[in-house]
């Protein structure tokens, strides 16, 4: 299975809220395994299936791909269907961008740990305890399964996004 064309704003499809993955049939395990060799073939670090254009509440994360070593702490790979943050505490301004917008990065709000269940490929339930890095990037994967993007959150465009330098 090959990795997909990662959605780029302003698609109309990443302001999409996803729909709830209903049963664990072959459609969605092909739609996990496009979405890791998305990521795979990716310089990010997490994935959501809107970003592939698939309208289902699935998301892929894996903190080990970041390139510093400070945010690789987490519990590795983990795909996710049907996220939901069932707790958060303490809001800090962190440093975001999106593989969906690739011009940007913005300076946003969002909790420094945070308790989110899902259910894993083979639809068992699992709840995982994230900080740092890791519950950024769950909370932003979240985001996209509800439309909207870290632009979305960006509190004053003047002072709070920037230009993303091309590599
Ligand atoms: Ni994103």
């Amino acid at each position: 299975m090959p990795a997909r064309d990662v959605l780029q704003y302003p698609d109309p499809r990443l302001k999409t809220p996803a729909l709830p993955v209903a049963d664990f049939d072959e459609t969605v395990a092909a739609l996990i395994a496009d979405m890791l060799h998305t990521l795979d073939a990716s310089p990010g670090v997490a994935l959501a299936a809107p970003q592939i254009g698939a309208n289902l509440r699935v998301i892929v994360v894996d903190v080990r791909r970041d390139a510093k070593e400070e945010r690789r702490v987490g519990h590795g790979l983990v795909v996710l269907v049907n996220p939901v943050l069932l707790a958060a505490e303490e809001e800090h301004t962190i440093r975001e961008g999106c593989l969906s917008v690739p011009d940007f990065t913005a300076n946003i709000r969002r909790y420094r740990r945070v308790l989110v269940q899902g259910l894993d490929r083979n639809g068992q339930v699992q709840v995982l305890e994230s900080e740092g890095y890791e519950a950024i990037a769950f909370q932003h994967e979240l985001d996209h399964l509800d439309g909207l993007l870290f632009l979305d959150r960006v509190a004053s465009v003047k002072s709070d996004l920037f230009p993303r330098r091309r590599r």
